[in-house]
């Protein structure tokens, strides 16, 4: 698992555990934290390795290579562009390299930028995307359509047994406070009675899916035979406003809304279409958004007290 003390990698790994398999996860820790893989420490099917993947490495022998090393979000990005670049392309070769080497399956996480500022809606895995190669979130879409690229060249040239997940806005537990993400944000200013900030006039929309529904399907994904991308992610929109009404309800805070401009190449509107993922894996998700900030609460009740604890 590359990026395994991240936020998905660290659930993925409890969910491989969980399905019987011995999990070794590399990271880094650029955006990753070990906190979140404590609770594995006694674990004597699980190892981590600090490492970074822009260098070769090799865990010994494996039947699966889930890549998911990267900077998430967009404030992690915009900061480590260059590494953002070197993990899309260096990292994503050595994890090809090993899931080749033991001909193990390998695992791709790919995003809902690779679809960019879309002009079609929903999203169908068959969009080639509104992508700008020279903006500042280019450093994030362009490293994963190459990633995507260089997954597929590996299955057409090399036979290894591929598989894309195209991921959209997932959020949970163990995600970062500070990471500029929608929930964690609104999360965060919530529940320290802050104002929430709405980006433009809010009117733009996104979909959210609660993290044991992202790994529910990722893991079905990479059991199946499919090579193509398929997206995984809730298809039910919300605008920014409603998303930020809700957190309102579920954390019972009285903050205001505080509006500011949109940054640039923000994209107005993301829903996957998950026709493809419902008819090859059975997938669809089951916790909605109100739900999964209900689940989510004490974990940011947590985060927010560290946070000001440690200030
Ligand atoms: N969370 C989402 O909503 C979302 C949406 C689309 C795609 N994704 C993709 O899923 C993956 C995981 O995202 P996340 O939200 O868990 O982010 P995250 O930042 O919590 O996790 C990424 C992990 O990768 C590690 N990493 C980065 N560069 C590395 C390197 N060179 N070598 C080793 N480790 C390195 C980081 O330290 C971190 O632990 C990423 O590839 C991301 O692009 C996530």
């Amino acid at each position: 698992m590359t990026g395994g003390a991240g936020f998905l990698g660290s659930h993925l790994c409890d969910a491989l555990l969980a399905d019987g398999c011995s999990v070794v996860a590399v990271d880094n820790l650029l955006t990753g934290r070990l906190s979140n893989l404590a609770h594995l420490s006694n674990e004597s099917r699980f190892e981590f390795r600090e490492l970074d993947v822009c260098e070769p490495f090799d865990c010994g022998r494996l039947e699966w290579v889930f890549h998911l090393a990267s900077p998430a979000s967009p404030v992690d990005y915009s900061e480590h562009g260059i590494e953002t670049l070197q993990v899309g392309s260096l990292g994503t070769f050595h994890a090809l390299d090993l899931a080749r080497k033991y001909g193990a399956r390998f695992l791709q996480a790919s995003t809902s930028e690779c679809y960019g500022d879309p002009l079609e809606h929903p999203q169908k895995e068959t969009y080639w995307g509104h992508v700008n190669p020279i903006g500042p979130r280019s450093v994030y879409d362009e490293s994963k359509r190459f990633a995507e690229a260089a997954t597929m060249a590996y299955l057409r040239y090399y036979k290894v047994d591929t598989h894309i997940v195209r991921i959209f806005n997932t959020y949970g537990p163990r995600m970062q406070i500070n990471d500029g993400r929608v929930v964690p944000n609104f999360m965060k200013q919530a529940l320290r009675g802050e104002d929430l900030t709405i980006y433009g006039d809010g009117s733009q929309t996104r979909s959210f899916c609660y993290v044991s529904d992202e790994i529910e399907g990722i893991v079905r994904l990479a059991k199946s035979d499919e090579h193509e991308p398929v997206n995984i992610g809730n298809p039910t929109e919300f605008t920014i406003l409603e998303c930020a009404q809700k957190v309102l309800d579920v954390t019972g805070s009285k903050s205001k809304l505080r509006y500011e401009p949109l940054p640039v190449d923000d994209p107005k509107q993301r829903r996957p279409d998950i026709t493809k993922a419902k008819r090859l894996l059975g997938w669809e998700p089951k916790v909605d958004l109100e739900n999964g900030l209900r689940m989510s609460l004490e974990y940011f009740r947590g985060a927010v007290g560290k946070a000001i604890v440690s200030r």
